[in-house]
């Protein structure tokens, strides 16, 4: 470079120092970020101070590729309808928004789809008030989805939950517990697109087990109980559209080894296996109650909740099921309790249940009432 050229370069940098430097809010130096690092902070300027009048702002955010940004607004206070934080959806202002915010409190959390984030903060010549402050953090947005699970109590959930997941996800997880233990597996409520990205669970170790159900948008949270100590769950999506998917938690429970039952005291109380968790599958148990001639008894159930039409509850005024049967039973509602007495000193009762749809069943109790002398 000659003398003449660099007299000539500084010449012009003094006269865009000079001219531009005035109008200052156009871009405001300390006021333009650039950030690098994988994880940081970022706050209006002043802050918890308040920021001033005509700020132009932004805090461009670039971390490692393969990682997503998320920022945690601690809190955002500023005069809404005049002073705004607007955070986009990549590299600069033309990305789409992920969120425009005046006041925010209690914080917010936004996630980025790939790995970068821009947040621009501005403020009009009036009226100021604390502003932002946020930490950021890198996610790799590898989906890590295939596990297999052997704990007596564990988790699972779609990838990045509660962020929506991403797209072209095959994932699978394997819950494997010892043989004496069968599983109840609780989803909350399940969101995916529903027609192209799905929660299938197997009851059993891989996809060729009998499948329980094919899950998208589940109205609220939803119970399986396996037949044996293995459930497998998949989930799908595909090349578009994400939702936030699902959490599952689930508890091993040992397998119940007979549940007929004979009870002879004058008072006494009995539930449907696991009450009040979920009963099993194929449950098929009986109750015989049976007191000392002279007393008649008096059942109640407080509570009884199972899928109508293939599980219910038969009481048989008897004491055994070629008696007569007095109702077959799945729910009582509105607050009501069922109740029942007996014409003889025995009560006998049975519990069905076929697969998958489970509840949490019921609990009774009974009481043996001298009959009337007449
Ligand atoms: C956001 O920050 C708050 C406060 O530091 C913290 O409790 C919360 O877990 C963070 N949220 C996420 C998603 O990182
Ligand atoms: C800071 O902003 C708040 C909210 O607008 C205002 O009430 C307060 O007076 C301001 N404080 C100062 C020192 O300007
Ligand atoms: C994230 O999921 C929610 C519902 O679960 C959906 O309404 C929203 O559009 C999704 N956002 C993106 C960016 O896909
Ligand atoms: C499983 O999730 C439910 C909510 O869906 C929660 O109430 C329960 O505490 C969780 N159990 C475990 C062991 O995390
Ligand atoms: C029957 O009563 C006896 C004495 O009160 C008690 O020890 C026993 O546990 C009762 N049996 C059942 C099945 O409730
Ligand atoms: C209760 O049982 C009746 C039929 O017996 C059924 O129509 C109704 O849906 C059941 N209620 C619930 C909450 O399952």
């Amino acid at each position: 470079m000659t003398q003449r050229m660099a007299n000539l370069l500084v010449c012009m940098i003094s006269f865009l120092v000079l001219h531009l430097g005035c109008c200052q809010s156009v871009q405001d130096t300390e006021c333009s970020n650039y950030l690098t690092e994988p994880s940081g902070v970022i706050f209006s300027p002043n802050y918890p101070l308040n920021y001033s009048v005509l700020l132009n702002c932004f805090w461009s955010i670039e971390v490692p590729e393969d990682n997503f940004v998320i920022l945690n607004f601690t809190s955002i206070r500023t005069e809404c309808g005049y002073d705004y934080v607007t955070v986009y959806d990549g590299s600069g202002a033309l990305f789409p928004q992920l969120g425009w915010f005046c006041y925010q409190p209690d914080g917010i959390v936004v996630r980025s789809t790939s790995n970068t984030m821009h947040v621009t903060f501005s403020s009009d010549s009036v009226v100021t008030d604390q502003g932002f402050y946020a930490t950021y953090t890198s996610m790799v947005s590898h989906a890590q989805c295939v596990e297999t699970l052997s704990d007596l109590e564990g988790s699972l959930q779609s990838p990045f939950y509660p962020f929506n997941y991403t797209n072209n996800l095959l994932c699978t997880w394997l819950i494997q517990v010892p043989d004496e233990y069968i599983l109840q597996l609780r989803f909350t409520k399940i969101e995916t697109e529903c027609s192209q990205d799905f929660v299938y669970v197997f009851d059993g170790s891989d996809s060729a087990a009998q499948l329980m159900g094919r899950y998208c948008d589940t109205p609220s949270e939803m119970v399986l109980v396996s037949t044996a100590n293995l459930l497998y769950v998949v989930f799908t999506s595909d090349t578009a559209i994400t939702k936030r998917g699902f959490y599952a938690n689930y508890t091993a429970l040992e397998k119940i080894s007979s549940c007929n039952e004979v009870l002879t005291n004058l008072t006494g109380e009995f539930t449907s296996p696991y009450y009040p968790m979920y009963y099993p599958n194929h449950a098929d148990c009986s109750w015989l109650i049976e007191v000392p001639v002279g007393y008649f008894i008096s059942l109640s159930f407080p509570y009884l909740d199972t899928e109508c039409g293939p599980d219910f509850i038969a009481v048989y005024d008897g004491s055994s099921s070629s008696d007569r049967l007095l109702g077959t039973y799945c729910n009582v509602t509105g607050g009501q309790r069922l109740t029942l007495d007996s014409r003889s000193n025995s009560f006998y009762i049975t519990f069905i249940s076929n697969t998958f749809v489970t509840r949490k069943g019921f609990e009774a109790y009974y009481e043996a009432c001298e009959e009337f002398q007449l």
